[in-house]
């Protein structure tokens, strides 16, 4: 896949639908925590570490589908988003201009055309806010140090991280001789500062799935989408498939029978 690439599959319609219904259910908790914590910032904070173009090949994408969603709810908000690729930075801007032009945008968003590793200082902030960190690389994996990095910025300790992914790239970074990394999923999600996670059941052979993390121990399951929860058997088992290759997977199985 080319560094630039939005990478469109047979899985993009399904990972919109899923990432609309969850901004949606995510946008409606926020807007009834916030009235009740005044020390918290009162917008709805959207960060897209991986913007993409916006609108590309008749789909639309995550930076439009939250600002469809959240100018829906009519709630305050500010969005910032990273696209390093010159050409998606430029639709996406476009799509933005248009928008505001037409006085469709009544919250504040940032965009900028630089990797989203270069951009620390916009991902801190003094005040706690509410909303989502959301990741979507197309081909690599996520820089989970920087993440892990983010999530222990006091501002964001409320913030809930969503993370798309693919466990079988991760598995064969983790055998591939060419490059120095051996972590696993469960490894890599233990970077960031965040208690509890949800796994979606993976889709496809490249077991594409969605991880939310997030410090509120009452998050809603989101069970119509087949999500989990990483401390109850099924998520847990989930995690273990997608951290672990199958030989490893039975090995550890077989001694458990074992033991
Ligand atoms: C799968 S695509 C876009 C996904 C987007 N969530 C959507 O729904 O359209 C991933 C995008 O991330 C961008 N990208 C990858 N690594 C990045 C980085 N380190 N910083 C900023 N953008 C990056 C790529 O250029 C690509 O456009």
């Amino acid at each position: 896949m080319k560094k630039n690439d939005v990478g469109v599959s047979e899985y993009t319609d399904l990972k919109q639908q899923i990432f609309r219904e969850l901004l949606k259910m995510h946008i409606r908790i926020v807007r009834g925590i916030l009235p009740r914590n005044e020390w918290a910032d009162q917008r709805y904070w959207y960060i897209d570490l991986t913007a993409g173009p916006g609108k590309y090949d008749g789909h639309v994408g995550s930076p439009v589908i939250f600002h469809e969603e959240i100018e829906e709810a009519g709630m305050p908000y500010s969005a910032i988003l990273f696209e390093r690729g010159q050409k998606f930075y430029e639709s996406l801007s476009k799509y933005f201009e248009e928008m505001k032009n037409s006085g469709q945008v009544t919250g504040k968003v940032g965009i900028f055309d630089k990797p989203y590793q270069e951009g620390k200082k916009y991902t801190d902030f003094k005040r706690y806010r509410y909303g989502l960190i959301y990741i979507d690389p197309s081909g690599g994996l996520p820089d989970f140090d920087y993440l892990g990095d983010i999530s222990k910025y006091k501002a964001n300790q409320y913030m809930d991280f969503l993370i798309n992914i693919s466990g079988t790239n991760v598995k064969r970074l983790r055998k591939s001789p060419d490059v120095d990394f051996s972590e696993n999923l469960m490894e890599l999600l233990g970077k960031l500062d965040k208690k509890h996670w949800l796994v979606r059941e993976p889709y496809a052979k490249h077991q594409w799935t969605m991880l939310i993390g997030t410090n509120w121990d009452a998050f809603p399951k989101f069970k119509g989408r087949r999500f989990f929860r990483t401390n109850e058997p099924d998520g847990r088992d989930l995690l273990q498939r997608l951290s672990m290759t199958t030989s490893e997977y039975e090995e550890a199985y077989q001694l458990t029978l074992f033991d």
